[in-house]
């Protein structure tokens, strides 16, 4: 793609791939002093799952998915019978970017030019992995995997499919945590949904 940077040989496993990620400082969340927080689980399962970026708990802990947004997550793929830890979680952005204030770091989300130049990971990642399915967790994690800012609400469902690999779209888990009520629930359920319909292709 147009503006892609070419950051140089690939990383040959994914520990080299991790380690590459450490040092990254190819855009400016990269230089604000977080650490990298690189993808985990089992390639062999078959699926890989992408979120936006890890989050306050994630760079502390190093681990993707492990705060509030990951808690729901995991819990709703446990109900449709997927167990994270069989396949491999990442994120389409591997620094956290935030805007600290006293109190606490505050989420902020990438640009589209971060996510962007993040992607040459993401690709290598996906190289590395080659799985089968992949889901996208929100908007940002579909357009680190297709280039293009997809529509949630409008792209839900099976999104793409690149070199046989099958690319399916939900919301964010981070979203229904913003939500409460009626809208909460709703949502909730069309997340769970969409977990679903992505756990009868996992198996
Ligand atoms: N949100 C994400 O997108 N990724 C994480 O790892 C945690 C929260």
């Amino acid at each position: 793609d147009l503006g892609r940077q070419d950051f140089g040989p690939p990383p040959a496993t994914l520990p080299d791939l991790a380690q590459g990620l450490a040092s990254c400082r190819h855009c400016a969340i990269g230089c604000n002093g977080t650490r990298a927080v690189a993808g985990e689980g089992q390639p062999a399962g078959g699926f890989m799952i992408v979120g936006e970026q890890p989050g306050d708990t994630e760079e502390s802990l190093g681990r993707p998915f492990v705060g509030p947004a990951g808690e729901v997550l995991r819990g709703h793929l446990q109900a449709v019978g997927i167990d994270p830890g069989q396949g491999w979680l990442t994120n389409a952005v591997k620094h956290f970017k935030h805007q600290p204030t006293p109190k606490r770091r505050l989420h902020q989300s990438p640009t589209a030019g971060e996510i962007d130049t993040c992607r040459w990971w993401l690709d290598r990642e996906r190289e590395l992995v080659a799985p089968r399915l992949i889901l996208a967790l929100g908007a940002s994690a579909a357009r680190g995997l297709i280039g293009r800012t997809a529509s949630v609400q409008r792209e839900r469902g099976l999104l793409a499919t690149h070199e046989g690999t099958e690319i399916w779209l939900t919301c964010h888990p981070s979203y229904l945590l913003r939500l409460d009520g009626a809208a909460r629930a709703a949502e909730e359920a069309r997340f769970v949904q969409d977990l679903a319909s992505f756990a009868d292709r996992v198996r």
